[in-house]
């Protein structure tokens, strides 16, 4: 979820939904501000996107100036009206990112005590708590602390009181909260982007602390109720919002983007005058004695930390273990001989990797994050931050972010091997040349857009889809999987091809399209064994591969996909791409919402 509020002196209503427009992808299943209009307070909430609410304001224009606002990703409680944030009760207003864990015992409590719940949301004990307490008698300010000491969990929070205007308190424990100053206004908002046409300077609070916001100060207080101060970030380069330009979709826009943004993710790990690796400015990573690396991701950014695993055993012989995030933190596996931990995030916000990289933390190892939000909490979190240069990914499914998250592993692993001597200098050399090529090739790869719209159109017509990739290709067929069942709504699965003879091959039948990422390389005729398996069953097949794969590999049938001829580096990173233009494709012809697909969120902040 995605959270602001305003103090000013002039009415904040239409400002609230704009911010909330930048907050979009932390959650859209509904939508809702909260203003004081002639000292009582009031809402608007709609279900769906944030254009719902934008009608709603269009229709009913308010005045106040004093307001908070949300947009929502549904955890507890379906994504109705009446769930919809901002939750009231007795002159409190309330708007909350994240999950609060004991809410079940407190509601229990209050209902005992007589206090009737409107909604099925965990948030509302929040605003029941400080109605509740605010009747008692206790200030503003210490029926806030009082409820924060009751409630655990992760929160972001903001709250309004209906007798106490021109004032906003806020509260972060996990999900991210920003303070941003104006002329005469105060803003807390969710991140730095929310908060980019007021202001480029931000303070972040931290966990536990809490803030009492007015028009011309911010009060942030601790855990422990003291007064602390947080400090000025300047968000470099204003992150604007980003608008589609002629692209149908974000997610088109970023897809085509790659060709740009790769090169200038290598250009800040490798130094292209000489060829020679580095690390980021500013940061300090040495590989020579590193024993052991555990990598863990979510989503998109786990299957990057796949490939990552391969890269950095193939290139550097340094052997990596790897979880998804929900898991690493949980399984507590003795570290052993680990000594680094590299997490991989577009966002950098994600709770799972975040509460993972913290784990690693609290183990003592050294913690690195490929990030691609300067600024966000695991970028400031991270021992070493290793940031690619994907610029904003509005897009909910992720496609240049993790062309880029492969850039900055593929050449940090290149760089591992260096310091390891396992790369000589020569090595080195051919292997960022290569590197350089990506941009190129991924233009190429581009060019396959008519051909793949072509078979999108077969696509949209099926129920389940597999991929199968061996080697390099096999992380590719689970996010080529992911990619295709994110926005399309077809049901998927990547395989390793090898593991197709145990299992999944029952599923084949001519129903089943099967797409192969099979470029010429080691292992090219291991998967094309494996095709034939598929041929024979009746399964429809397309074949990802080079000029020589297309020649070799000749499966009665088969529809080929040829994208040109490339270092075994760069597969995963070029053949990506006839996997995002075949999900969107598709999901074209199927008419869904590509960019915002039903019920996911590009950064879910709560575990
Ligand atoms: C969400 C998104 C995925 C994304 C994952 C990890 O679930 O829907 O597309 O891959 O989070 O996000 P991160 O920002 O940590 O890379």
């Amino acid at each position: 979820c995605g959270i602001i509020g305003i103090v000013s002196r002039d009415p904040v209503a239409e400002r609230l939904v704009d911010a909330l427009k930048r907050l979009e992808y932390r959650g859209y299943d509904s939508a809702g501000v909260a203003t004081i209009e002639d000292g009582r307070l009031t809402r608007l909430r709609a279900e769906g996107k944030l254009v719902n609410l934008q009608n709603k304001l269009k229709a009913e224009p308010r005045s106040g100036t004093t307001g908070i606002g949300h947009t929502r990703w549904a955890t507890h409680g379906a994504p109705t009206e009446g769930n919809a944030h901002p939750h009231f009760s007795g002159g409190v207003g309330v708007v909350h990112n994240g999950i609060i864990e004991n809410f079940a015992e407190i509601k229990r409590e209050l209902a005992a005590e007589g206090v009737s719940f409107e909604t099925q949301t965990d948030t509302e004990v929040v605003v029941q708590l400080l109605a509740k307490l605010r009747k008692e008698g206790l200030s503003h300010r210490h029926a806030m602390q009082a409820m924060l000491e009751r409630v655990t969990g992760a929160y972001a929070l903001a709250v309004i009181f209906e007798d106490l205007p021109a004032t906003i308190m806020g509260a972060r424990n996990g999900p991210p909260l920003a303070i941003g100053a104006g002329e005469g206004e105060m803003f807390l908002g969710s991140d730095a982007i929310a908060l980019s046409p007021f202001t480029d300077e931000v303070r972040y609070l931290e966990d536990g602390d809490w803030v009492v916001l007015t028009g011309s100060d911010a009060e942030i207080m601790d855990g422990e109720g003291q007064p602390v101060d947080r400090p000025i970030i300047r968000a470099t380069g204003k992150a604007h919002y980003v608008d589609k330009g002629n692209y149908r979709h974000f997610m088109q826009k970023e897809i085509y983007e790659q060709p740009e943004v790769l090169s200038h993710t290598l250009g800040a790990f490798v130094d292209m005058t000489t060829g020679r690796t580095k690390m980021p400015k500013g940061q300090d990573l040495d590989f020579s004695k590193i024993r052991r690396i555990a990598l863990s991701a979510c989503g998109t950014g786990y299957y990057a930390a796949l490939v990552g695993r391969y890269y950095f055993e193939r290139y550097a012989r340094i052997p990596c273990d790897l979880d998804v995030a929900s898991e690493f933190r949980y399984r507590e596996s003795p570290l052993g001989d680990v000594d680094l931990a590299i997490f991989v995030s577009q966002s950098g916000e994600t709770a799972d990797t975040l509460a993972s990289l913290r784990y690693a933390k609290s183990q003592g190892l050294k913690t690195a994050v490929v990030v691609n939000v300067e600024g966000s909490t695991m970028a400031r979190e991270a021992d070493v931050v290793l940031p690619t240069l994907a610029g904003p990914e509005i897009g909910v499914a992720s496609t240049k972010a993790f062309t880029c998250q492969l850039m900055a592993l593929a050449s940090l692993a290149v760089r591992a091997g260096v310091d390891r001597g396992v790369v000589d200098a020569d090595e080195e050399l051919e292997l960022t040349r290569v590197l350089a090529e990506a941009p190129r090739l991924a233009r190429e790869a581009i060019h396959t857009e008519e051909r793949i719209e072509a078979l999108s159109r077969e696509m949209a017509t099926k129920r389940h889809a597999l991929f199968l990739g061996r080697g390099f290709s096999f992380p590719l067929a689970m996010e080529g999987a992911l990619k295709l069942k994110e926005i399309s709504y077809i049901h998927a699965e990547g395989y390793a091809a090898g593991e197709l003879k145990h299992g999944p091959i029952a599923l084949i039948d001519d129903t089943m399209p099967v797409v192969v990422i099979a470029p010429h390389d080691r292992s090219f005729e291991k998967t094309i064994s494996n095709v034939q398996e598929v041929a024979a069953r009746g399964g429809e097949i397309v074949l990802l591969t080079d000029a020589s794969g297309a020649a070799n590999g000749p499966v009665e049938g088969s529809r080929c996909i040829v994208l040109p001829k490339m270092a075994e580096i760069l597969t995963p990173i070029v053949y990506a791409i006839p996997l995002q233009l075949l999900a969107y494709h598709t999901a074209i012809q199927m008419g869904t919402d590509v960019d915002q697909p039903r019920n996911l969120a590009k950064s879910v902040t709560v575990e």
